[in-house]
């Protein structure tokens, strides 16, 4: 059965999540450091500038951006765990303060034109409830940010079905624990994720499932919406992996 969003976070994916991500999240930032100062820049200078991370997760991009040197980080997310996960990697970077919220609340809560850049990343965007839980995202970032203000967006193309085994993706195995996923095309807008995980204890293995929707967005459709709430799109790719990269500036 599926289940909300913030549930399938709380019974199953916030305890592995950083072990899905490879298990070393400090590696993990540095990769993302990479992927940020190529899209988005670094601030103007050291110790300055307000960004906030919409759906942060255990902090990638959250510890990248405080590398990168932003003076104030916005780590928003809706799940409480892994901000206090997050926390502790955040410990001796006084740059990040976190915020247990919902993206579109915690950005109308924000001063106008309060932020220099903003990211939603690692396909966030596709946890949003539907394509109008998106705009009220894009919406509520271009009056928080600055004219200029950048948004960063990363996300995978869902809109065309997979079918047959292609459906069935390996997402990590170690020695102890295996996790695959199983994308069930429900309908034109949406696609049922499946979470499996094996987990291996001391009376041999485990077996936990949950299940939730994430939404099908096509990559033009973000950029003929982002366009429509006052962006410039500066950047728009695909990477290796098959994640779209997408950079909008907030138009003057
Ligand atoms: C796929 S994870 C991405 C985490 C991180 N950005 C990364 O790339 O590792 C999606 C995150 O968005 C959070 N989330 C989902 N819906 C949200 C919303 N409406 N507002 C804020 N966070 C949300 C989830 O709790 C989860 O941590």
């Amino acid at each position: 059965m599926s289940v909300r969003v913030e549930d399938h976070y709380r019974r199953l994916l916030a305890p592995n999540y950083t072990w899905m991500l490879g298990g070393d999240i400090e590696h993990t930032a540095r990769t993302q450091r990479a992927l940020l100062g190529t899209l988005l820049g670094g601030p103007a200078s050291l110790g300055s500038g307000t960004v906030a991370d919409l759906g942060c997760g255990s902090g990638a991009q959250t510890l990248a951006l405080a590398d990168m040197g932003y003076g104030h980080v916005l780590a928003i997310d809706t799940d409480g765990s892994l901000l206090e996960e997050l926390r502790a990697h955040a410990r001796g970077r006084p740059a990040v303060e976190t915020v247990h919220d919902h993206a579109v609340s915690a950005l109308d809560k924000l001063a106008t034109g309060a932020l220099d850049a903003a990211v939603c990343m690692g396909d966030t965007l596709l946890h949003l409830p539907d394509r109008a839980g998106v705009e009220a995202v894009f919406e509520a970032a271009a009056r928080a940010l600055c004219s200029g203000g950048r948004l960063v967006l990363t996300y995978r193309d869902l809109s065309r079905p997979l079918y047959g085994t292609d459906r069935a993706i390996p997402v990590r195995s170690t020695d102890d624990q295996i996790m695959t996923c199983f994308l069930d095309f429900a309908d034109e807008d949406t696609v049922e994720v499946h979470d499996i995980v094996h987990t291996r204890s001391a009376d041999g293995w485990t077996f936990a499932t949950s299940s939730y929707p994430k939404l099908r967005l096509a990559a033009d459709w973000v950029v003929e919406r982002l366009v429509e709430h006052g962006f410039t799109v500066a950047h728009h790719d695909q990477s290796d992996s098959g994640l779209w990269r997408t950079v909008a500036h907030r138009s003057a």
